[in-house]
């Protein structure tokens, strides 16, 4: 097997990597480590997981001294960064991003080893983060630039801009370890914010190559990053009430354990994106060949394992059958491959999950359900393929738990209460994906649906993309808003300074503003 994988996608050695940016400073980990396995081969006979490097397994003391040079940088909001000419941090991040470009190939190649995503799409994960950062770029520019015009109301002139809110614990998800985590690390520091970033526990070693990309552009103690489990780390950071922002996108369990060790919670702001079981609903109208393209798509990119996933399906009786035998025969022809051969199902990196999804086959099947496609839940050490369920009702636990793998669970209805219902009972509240054609029955569903979730998709899959959009969830599903835009918002914070319109002090303003004494009144702009 080994000697099948395309010569530049093959790592010849392991990976061992023993370093750390704290305060500027590259440091070098002489404790514990932690190897970083891969699962991609191991469901091939004779093949087991493979070592593909080490990482350090810091402790409580490095992840106080992380804490620390954030804390100093920021300094209360009197540092240089938070102060700094927004056109200075621009140029930093700038610099970043033309380092980062570089490092393409190898990340890519990391994130189709540790997290087993196509090359198609993690070439993608990497483009979009670029693109992302740059679009921060232009987009900060832009909030500068309404911030630079005086308001004077009711005899007080006021200068009204955002400014940061702190030191951010930056945590981020092992399904788009790079994406997703820089989505929130970019605009927190941007806005002036200084942070600690620990990477997800699958997906760790593709941040190694930018390290030195981060000490090279950004002053000491902006940026922290920092390596091992979050009970060992981020716990003690989040104890010392230093943490003004927890920025998570993970399971609500870790958000709601690490909300509750800071002991001043009025003072910690959080930006969260959560689990989600977003719902597609299908009408007796819908066109079917194209549902259940996105149908399909929407359940198993990258295996379900995404937070935007469809996760339970709803069809009408009327094309019940038509829509399961279409469904499920496309699902059968789904190949298995390994990601740089670009199927649409790809290993499971995480290696308890196989039986994970096993577990909600059976519990399921036997409460009534079935499996209805030919090839649903085989299962090799590292996959079980796609699994159609159906009829699946509430007393199993794939109808309400977030499965995050490759079983789907379907159900039936003839009254749109039924899943209207079954949203409105929901711990949940991403997005959800309607599908049909008569504006006469889908008008009043949306008008529901857009108060249940935060997203409708009509007539195609669930998901985040563009990121210009906004990306949110009601209930369990998120706090605060992200978007090129809205995560500059969620980072930061309205301030403003106000004056009595009077001669003296318009003129105080006016000798500020000309003799540029101050980063913060000033009313020139960016290009
Ligand atoms: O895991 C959740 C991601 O935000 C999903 O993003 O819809 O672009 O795959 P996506």
């Amino acid at each position: 097997m080994k000697d099948n994988i395309p010569e530049e996608f093959k790592i010849n050695e392991p990976i061992y990597h023993d370093t750390f940016l704290i305060n500027g400073k590259i440091g070098k980990w002489k404790g514990e480590f932690t190897d970083v396995i891969s699962t991609l081969l191991s469901g091939h006979k004779d093949d087991d997981y493979v070592l593909l490097g080490k990482t350090p397994k810091m402790d409580e003391k490095h992840a106080l001294e992380a804490l620390e040079s954030a804390d100093k940088a920021y300094s209360n909001g009197t540092g240089d960064w938070p102060t700094m000419k927004v056109y200075e941090r621009i140029n930093c991040m700038q610099k970043f991003v033309d380092q980062m470009k570089i490092k393409r190939e190898e990340i890519v190649k990391l994130l189709m080893w540790e997290i087993g995503k196509n090359l198609k799409d993690s070439e993608k994960e990497f483009d979009r983060t670029v693109d992302y950062i740059n679009e921060t770029i232009i987009e900060y520019k832009k909030i500068d630039r309404d911030g630079a015009s005086f308001h004077n109301n009711s005899g007080v002139r006021a200068l009204i801009r955002r400014g940061p809110l702190g030191v951010v614990l930056c945590l981020g998800p092992y399904n788009y370890p790079l994406n997703e985590t820089f989505a929130l690390l970019i605009p927190a520091i941007i806005m002036g914010n200084t942070a600690i970033f620990k990477p997800a526990k699958h997906g760790v070693l593709l941040i190694a190559p930018l390290l030195d990309a981060f000490q090279k552009s950004f002053p000491p103690g902006v940026v922290n990053i920092i390596f091992g489990r979050g009970r060992e780390i981020a716990s003690p950071i989040m104890k010392t009430g230093k943490i003004n922002v927890l920025a998570l996108i993970g399971h609500s369990s870790s958000a709601v354990s690490l909300q509750d060790l800071h002991p001043q919670k009025n003072r910690l702001r959080l930006v969260l994106g959560l689990e989600a079981k977003n719902p597609a609903i299908i009408m007796d109208d819908a066109d079917l060949e194209l549902t259940v393209n996105e149908c399909i798509n929407g359940s198993l990119s990258y295996n379900g394992q995404r937070c935007t996933a469809i996760k339970i399906i709803y069809v009408h009786e009327k094309i019940k059958k038509d829509f399961l035998d279409k469904f499920c025969n496309k699902i059968d022809s789904l190949k298995l491959g390994l990601p740089w051969e670009n199927t649409l199902l790809t290993p499971l990196p995480e290696p308890n999950k196989p039986k994970y999804i096993s577990d909600l086959i059976d519990d399921a099947t036997s409460k009534g359900a079935k499996i209805i496609n030919k090839n649903g839940g085989k299962k090799s050490k590292n996959y079980v393929f796609p699994a159609v369920l159906y009829p699946v009702d509430k007393t199993m636990d794939v109808y309400k738990e977030e499965q995050f793998g490759p079983v789907i669970p379907i159900i039936s209805f003839s009254d749109i209460n039924s899943p209207i219902n079954y949203m409105a009972e929901s711990n949940y509240g991403q997005q959800v994906s309607l599908f049909g054609n008569s504006e006469e029955k889908l008008g009043p569903i949306i008008d529901s649906l857009v108060n249940l979730v935060c997203r409708v998709n009509l007539n195609s899959s669930c998901q985040r993309g563009p990121d210009i959009y906004p990306f949110t969830g009601r209930k369990d599903s998120a706090v605060a808003t992200l978007s090129v835009h809205d995560a500059l918002r969620s980072f930061s914070i309205r301030t403003f300074v106000a004056s009595k319109d009077n001669p003296k002090n318009k003129e105080i303003l006016r000798k500020l503003i000309d003799n540029k004494k101050s980063n913060f009144i000033r009313t020139d702009y960016y290009l």
